[in-house]
């Protein structure tokens, strides 16, 4: 579980090549693991965003956005996690459907990638629309490109591609092309708006939800969602779910509810790493 390679993709998002041939063995599209950077060290879930079977490794893409994430992203080439667990989840099932738009929003473009790679392998057109706040905040443009028949752009502050939100240029591809799935991987607000264009056009969509998880097992409950009115755990039954289905609302009030504590960390990591300094 050593680090092998470390590359920054954007301001405080980092991506690692790690050694886990167990995990690269068996890993698919959807799947995600869950490491701890160090003794008593937080569980976080990443996905996995690549997987190389031969070289047995995978790679992991963090945003360094709470403490335990922006400890990570200080750890270097040579240094190991003290544990990962994985593959976690369900796998996204790859079927040969014709014409796929793959929609991410900021670092959901790390789990939308193997997903859109593998759409592209079973010889589905990939369209694919990435969005984030601004230009620097691109990620993983080049990989996505390489399987794509054509690529979109939007930026939240006109830096870059369309200006405004990545579901206008979604609605521009739906009126204008027959349309199979989309995938749309993202902020909450962004799948459930991805979610609503796709049904004024009557296309399936499917989503990868982002649930606050401890266990990965499906036994703490913490990352329930509603789906088709029936308690999901994402970590067992997902991430990966048919978006028409959620209650994304749910999972919006979920997500601010320990959103006091974590402002609280990040201040105390701050400070920590001010003194360090
Ligand atoms: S993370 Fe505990 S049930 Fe899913």
């Amino acid at each position: 579980m050593k680090i092998i390679d470390k590359k920054q993709l954007a301001p405080e998002i980092m991506q690692f090549l790690v050694e886990a041939p167990l995990i690269a063995k068996k890993a698919q599209p959807g799947h995600f693991i869950i490491l701890r950077h160090r003794e008593n060290g937080e569980r976080i879930p990443l996905t996995i965003a690549d997987f190389d079977r031969e070289k047995g490794t995978i790679t992991l893409v963090c945003q360094g956005i709470g403490k335990s994430t922006r400890e990570i992203n200080q750890m270097q080439v040579g240094d190991s996690f003290i544990d990962l667990l994985g593959p976690l989840g369900k796998a996204y099932p790859i079927k040969k459907l014709g014409t796929v738009v793959c929609v991410a929003g900021g670092l959901g473009v790390a789990p939308l990638y193997p997903k859109a790679k593998a759409l592209y392998e079973a010889g589905n057109k990939v369209i694919s629309l990435i969005g984030a706040q601004r230009k620097e905040m691109l990620i993983m443009t080049e990989e996505m490109a390489a399987i794509s028949a054509e690529m979109h752009f939007s930026t939240d502050d006109g830096s870059f591609g369309h200006h405004g939100f990545i579901t206008e240029p979604l609605r521009a591809v739906l009126a204008r092309e027959k349309v199979d799935e989309v995938v749309a991987v993202g902020p909450v607000p962004m799948m459930a708006s991805a979610v609503k264009v796709a049904q004024e056009f009557n296309v399936p969509v499917v989503v990868s939800l982002n649930a606050l998880m401890i266990d990965g097992t499906g036994m703490c409950g913490g990352c329930r969602v509603t789906v088709g009115g029936e308690t999901k755990f994402c970590c067992v039954d997902g991430p990966t779910f048919d978006g028409a289905t959620v209650d994304f609302q749910e999972i919006l009030m979920r997500q601010r509810y320990y959103r006091d504590q974590e402002e609280e960390a990040i201040h105390r990591c701050k400070l920590e790493e001010a003194e360090q300094q």
